[in-house]
């Protein structure tokens, strides 16, 4: 079993939508049973919400259900528990490379170095400016991307 995080600030716009594509390429890959995800964000101001209406409306019209995922913050626990944990922009990696003991540093990584065509390893953040379409096609490029990147290594 591999375990997955997915890390944003706010748990309701990038995180879950990299939650919710990347667990349906697993679904479409036979992986369930392999593959555990997890979203969580950096931030604790949206704890216990649905995420934004607009990321569910945007990956609805995709077919990604994101209707029953809610907000959580990362916690100790997550570096212990999870191999990969890929965050959406510099900021997250910051952070969480101050709260990561040392030894589990090595698991931080950006989810868009799987998706190295875009050169780009920030997703730019949507809550302001609307920007949900452009997260969502840079994160079904990375899902993809780490999926191989997964199924290379079995
Ligand atoms: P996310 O977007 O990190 O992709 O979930 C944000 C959501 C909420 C806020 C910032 C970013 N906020 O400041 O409340």
């Amino acid at each position: 079993m591999i375990k997955i995080l997915f890390v944003c600030l706010g748990n309701i716009c990038r995180s879950p939508m990299a939650d919710a594509v990347f667990e349906q390429h697993v679904t479409n890959a036979n992986l369930d049973f392999d593959i555990k995800i997890d979203s969580a964000g950096t931030g604790s101001w949206h704890l216990g919400e649905k995420p934004d209406s607009r990321a569910i409306l945007m990956a609805a019209k995709r077919g990604y259900d994101l209707s029953k995922l809610r907000a959580r913050q990362v916690c100790a626990q997550d570096f212990i528990e999870f191999d990969y944990i890929l965050v959406m922009d510099e900021s997250n990696y910051e952070d969480l490379k101050s709260l990561s003991p040392v030894k589990y540093q090595s698991k931080l990584n950006y989810f868009m170095s799987f998706a190295p065509h875009f050169k780009q390893l920030n997703i730019p953040d949507p809550y302001l400016d609307d920007r949900f379409e452009q997260v969502l096609n840079m994160v079904e490029a990375a899902s993809q991307g780490l999926l191989d990147h997964l199924c290379n290594k079995a």
